[in-house]
């Protein structure tokens, strides 16, 4: 029997099975709430009030709540089931951020049965930045809620060069630990779970050191497409290539289960980009480092998506208008709103194709520091510097760069279609993408996925055939190695501009 739960001041309701945690049912509403000891029980922070039917207090609570907190209804959003129907008020405020979904569970035909038993299962989507964790019902094929979370293996570095580096000292076994600490509390109630990670990550989780991906002859340990029984049973979406892991097997698997038109350029941009092309003759894909610029990570201004993060700019009445993730004021920019930002700079002739920020324009005050570092105030707080641009344009590069000699290998006539995985597709317009020559001038119909590795591993979860499916569509693609690749450098370095 389904129970209702409304959630006051933010005209939002929710329908859900009863016995669901209510910090799952926050994500599951995009309700951005905040947990300071990220969902521990630690701190007795996350404080909601049940203004009906509050569920009976944990020890937790008992110990971090007071006597008179419990009885007005007050818990903690980190741990409190939900088991009848009720009315939540949020003590420490909540705001809707929009979802990242642009396909959805709904879009694709999955059918059953599922590959194994179990009324709950969960999805890992396992980003060198951040993790995304689905919980699934899966008799009735339905998500019930998404958790994102901070990749913990971010202390030994920001991108997937140092997590490798981290695994070659012999931290291989930190790196998997602490994805699983994070993990664990969170699996409770489901019977298994499904991880789509790019190579190093799967790679890392499944305990196998790395050092064969960073040296000659270049070999992938792990080919993924497994299941593992400890510490939790889950299965490893098979990885395509050395560095094109389960994340891109799952992003193949939608555009499978969607009949994605071809041909098709297929992008997905994070720390590391994966550029494939589909054609009626096959797929042949590539993947090149572009550094964590397209997660909005180590960039001066940049803070990834987190609330009050930049994911378009516009002009309005001559000056720089920020759009963001909540609504709320600028705090700085996702990997969408520095590239939707560099673009219009470009469009208004404050960057020079070369990627200079021109001494010279009125939309933003251009300033030089006591070392001689050039940038832009933008807004307050937010600046833009030539060596963030320095950035942007390595990872443009390696996004052009991969596609292009993907191009030169296999002749596509006519139009291309475009679709773009990850959290950029909502936010980046085909004409930002042109002029930013992130993609080639055929391109004409733009299609934004969504979080397709996170979506690719849901179905999986759901489907066995879906299982069956992946793997055999993995066996089909043609791997493009760019360090390999003759000329490879030349290209690279031809694609740094932003003329094309
Ligand atoms: S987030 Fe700290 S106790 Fe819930």
């Amino acid at each position: 029997m389904e129970i209702r739960v409304r959630w006051r001041g933010l005209d939002r309701e929710t329908l859900t099975l009863p016995g669901v945690k209510l910090r799952y049912l926050l994500t599951k509403e995009n309700i951005d709430f905040p947990f300071p000891c990220g969902g521990e029980g630690l701190c007795g922070r996350c404080k909601v009030k049940f203004l009906e039917n509050p569920p009976l207090p944990t020890r937790v609570e008992r110990r971090l709540l007071s006597s008179k907190e419990l009885e007005e209804g007050v818990r903690l959003a980190c741990c409190a089931v939900v088991e009848e129907s009720t009315e939540v008020e949020l003590l420490g405020g909540g705001t809707v951020v929009p979802p990242d979904f642009l396909l959805d569970l709904a879009d694709l035909a999955v059918s059953g049965p599922p590959p194994r038993e179990g009324a709950f299962s969960c999805a890992l989507d396992l980003g060198t930045t951040t993790l995304a964790l689905s919980l699934l019902e899966v008799t009735r094929g339905s998500r019930v809620s998404v958790e994102v979370m901070t990749n913990p293996q971010r202390i030994w570095g920001e991108d997937v060069v140092s997590r490798m580096g981290a695994s070659l000292e012999g931290k291989g076994r930190d790196l998997a630990g602490v994805i699983w600490d994070l993990l664990l509390p969170r699996l409770a109630g489901a019977s298994y779970l499904v991880v789509a990670g790019n190579a190093v990550m799967e790679t890392t989780l499944a305990g196998y050191p790395v050092d064969s991906l960073a040296r000659y002859p270049f070999q992938a340990p792990f080919p993924g497409g497994e299941w593992r029984e400890k510490p939790f049973p889950h299965y490893f979406m098979p990885l395509v290539g050395r560095f094109l892991g389960g994340d891109t097997a799952a992003l193949l698997l939608v555009l499978d289960l969607v009949g994605a038109e071809k041909p098709a350029l297929v992008l997905d941009l994070g720390t590391n980009a994966e550029v494939l092309l589909l054609t009626p003759g096959g797929i042949k894909a590539a993947s090149a480092p572009a550094g964590p610029a397209f997660e909005g990570v180590g960039i001066s201004s940049g803070i990834g998506l987190s609330p009050g993060g930049v994911t378009r700019v516009e002009m309005g009445g001559g000056e720089l208008i920020f759009h963001t993730l909540d609504g709320g004021p600028p705090r700085g920019f996702c990997g969408s709103g520095l590239l939707s930002l560099v673009a219009l700079l470009l469009r208004e002739g404050v960057l020079e194709p070369s990627g200079r920020i021109r001494e010279k324009g009125e939309l933003a005050p251009f300033w030089r520091d006591k070392r001689g570092e050039a940038g832009l105030i933008l807004d307050a707080g937010l600046i833009l510097t030539q060596e963030d641009m320095r950035k942007v344009q390595l990872a443009k590069a390696a996004v052009a760069s991969a596609w292009r000699v993907l191009l030169s290998l296999e002749e596509v006539e006519g139009e291309l279609a475009l679709y773009v995985a990850g959290a950029f597709g909502s936010s980046l317009t085909l004409e930002d993408l042109v002029v930013l020559g992130m993609v080639p001038s055929q391109v004409r119909r733009f299609v934004p996925m969504g979080n397709a590795s996170l979506l690719g591993a849901e179905v999986v979860a759901l489907s066995h055939s879906c299982m069956e499916r992946v793997e055999e569509l993995v066996r089909g693609v043609e791997v493009v190695d760019l360090a390999l690749w003759e000329g490879y450098q030349e290209v690279y370095l031809e694609c740094l501009g932003f003329s094309g």
